[in-house]
């Protein structure tokens, strides 16, 4: 999978990319994730990607040409499956989009800042609008790295068994299961007896019980999807 984001701030993004998980996903080749300057596609004298918003209004707005420009550079070189915009007011980001995407070939992600994207951006280049949730954040740069790491951890030979993404909370609308591991008691803290007992189809019994029971207490409007 390649991953092209476009941001006014690509140092915000960079560190993410360097650790852990989706580090490992880019050394392994499994993804490519390439960060685009909006400033350098403007040829304004001070690097103007934003300005402000006709009809008057506090808040300034990104505007299209610079856009427009990295876009249709990024098209010129290959298809993308989908041009996604990170906003406040997208569909929010749920397991099922993060699966759906995890399939995809090429997406270019653009990050808002400021109020957000002129209007034709929206209507013209973008495909899919997202939201990572019911609050705004000072620009999509935060939110685009939660749905890629949601995308890449996802991505077969990403993870190994021993994560497999396939027991996930929400992946089949329920939460994961308790866990433990060692020591199997301290302080007087025990763990489960079932867990310790070897008998595996009564472990897997048990924790089909624990996630519905988990499911059903924190989060009974799953279990009605
Ligand atoms: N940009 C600002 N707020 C956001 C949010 N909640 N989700 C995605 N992008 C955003």
């Amino acid at each position: 999978m390649r991953i092209d984001i476009i941001t006014v701030v690509p140092d915000i993004l960079k560190s993410p990319f360097q650790a852990s998980i989706m580090k490992r996903s880019i050394d392994k080749g499994l993804v490519e994730v390439n960060l685009h300057n909006l400033r350098d596609y403007t040829d304004t004298n001070y690097k103007q990607v934003d300005d402000y918003q006709f009809g008057g209004g506090a808040g300034m707005v990104m505007m299209i040409e610079p856009i427009d420009k990295c876009i249709s550079k990024l098209k010129s070189e290959r298809d993308y499956d989908e041009i996604i915009y990170m906003t406040p007011d997208g569909n929010t980001l749920n397991q099922s989009i993060a699966n759906q995407l995890s399939l995809k070939g090429n997406l270019i992600i653009l990050c808002g800042h400021y109020k957000g994207v002129d209007q034709r951006v929206r209507d013209h280049f973008i495909t899919k609008e997202i939201s990572i949730g019911d609050y705004v954040l000072s620009g999509g740069e935060l939110g685009a790295l939660i749905l890629c790491d949601a995308i890449i951890r996802l991505i077969p030979g990403v993870l190994g068994n021993e994560t497999s993404a396939l027991t996930d909370s929400f992946q089949d609308n329920l939460l994961a299961p308790p866990i433990y591991t060692r020591p199997a008691e301290y302080n007087g803290w025990k763990v489960p007896d079932v867990l310790t007992s070897g008998n595996f189809p009564k472990i897997e019994t048990w924790r089909e019980e624990q996630a519905y029971q988990r499911t059903k207490e924190r989060r009974p409007d799953l279990l009605e999807e």
